[in-house]
């Protein structure tokens, strides 16, 4: 099959296109016969040799891809609800830019009907970073009020979609005026930009209140302001550190209000517990996503044999939302 060739342990590769052997579905895994996949910000760092896959995992970049199973590994023929030729979308470990995948089972989530592959593709990354941080880590009740930092990233269009769909009001924060407007259509109740005064702008469309929760996408200085904006025994979940990743925070205010602040990272979880995310994921979103009421946000869709070119794009021209690739196949 044709993949993106993995950087060499400890050195780095530029994006290119080799020929490796297909991969074999193992015990309690399917082989995915990829149509389309989609890039984050971790392929480009893992072939610069900064992001390895976790123990185990295939060392080609790739966290998600959408395709039709082509083999069931041992284990999945007698009781499994995935049979040959269902298409799927699959959140990954490793090894979606390539023309085949194996895939843990609890990892997949069925094609919601009339879904192209290449939306497919874009889900399982957004949806999952949006699922665990708001729910899982983050607790959300419908009725409060969710701030998110960085909401024009991808990840972040998704958050305001599935917050505002867990019956959340949702206040958007970014540092592009324009962009932000984007995110209304999607969910966003208020947006703000990022600024010193974020708390006291939050606080004044809060009845001075602030926000319950906090999903903070960028870190850095963006985190102290994101504390700043949270209401007496807030919750702030940090997610990304495009921002920095140090940062001076008053140590006060978390003592005064008694705020709860963790942070998170998917892909090296356990796969049971994956599994168990997806499940809870699907349970509540899989009506939304046949209505297409969640629906990631595409930027550009590049082919595979281009797929250099879709690496340049993520990193230098800023899309506003994924970049997928598509293969050949998928048309
Ligand atoms: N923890 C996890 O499991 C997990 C999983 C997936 C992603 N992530 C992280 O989540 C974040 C978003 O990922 P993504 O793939 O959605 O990113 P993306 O689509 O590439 O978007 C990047 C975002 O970062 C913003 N940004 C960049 N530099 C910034 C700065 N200095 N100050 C404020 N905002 C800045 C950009 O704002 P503009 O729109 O203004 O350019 C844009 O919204 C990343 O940090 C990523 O590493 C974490």
């Amino acid at each position: 099959m044709r993949a993106v060739a993995p950087a060499p342990p400890g050195g780095e590769a530029s994006p290119r296109l080799v020929e490796l052997p297909d991969p074999i579905a193992g015990p309690g895994e399917v082989l995915l016969a990829v149509r389309a996949t989609a890039l984050n910000r971790a392929d480009l760092l893992q072939l610069r040799g900064r992001y390895p896959p976790p123990a185990g995992e295939s060392d080609v970049p790739g966290l998600e891809a959408a395709g039709v199973i082509a083999a069931l590994g041992p284990g999945l023929v007698e009781g499994s609800p995935w049979r040959v030729g269902d298409a799927v979308a699959a959140l990954l470990a490793g090894g979606g830019h390539a023309e085949k995948v194996a895939v843990p089972a609890g990892q997949l989530l069925p094609l919601p009907r009339g879904w192209s592959f290449e939306e497919g593709a874009a889900l399982p990354e957004v949806a999952l970073t949006a699922w665990t941080n708001l729910v899982a880590e983050g607790n959300l009740a419908a009725g409060e009020t969710v701030l998110v930092t960085g909401a024009t990233s991808s990840v972040g269009t998704f958050v305001v979609q599935l917050a505002r769909a867990l019956g959340a009001r949702v206040l958007a924060a970014g540092r592009d005026p324009e962009r932000l407007e984007r995110l209304r259509p999607l969910g966003a109740d208020a947006i703000f930009r990022l600024g010193p005064d974020l708390g006291s702008r939050v606080r004044a469309a809060t009845d001075d209140r602030g926000a319950d929760l906090a999903i903070d996408l960028v870190g850095g200085e963006q985190f102290d302001r994101a504390l700043d904006a949270l209401a007496p025994h807030g919750r702030l979940v940090l997610v990304g550190l495009m921002a920095g990743r140090s940062t001076e925070v008053d140590l006060g205010r978390i003592l005064r209000q008694g705020l709860h602040i963790t942070g998170s990272t998917l892909r090296p979880r356990p796969r049971a517990e994956k599994a168990a995310l997806v499940a809870a994921f699907h349970a509540f979103a899989a009506p939304l996503l046949a209505e297409r009421k969640l629906l990631p946000v595409i930027d550009r869709i590049f082919d595979f044999a281009a797929i250099a070119d879709a690496y340049g794009f993520l990193e230098h021209e800023r899309p506003l939302g994924k970049v997928v690739v598509r293969m050949p196949s998928a048309r």
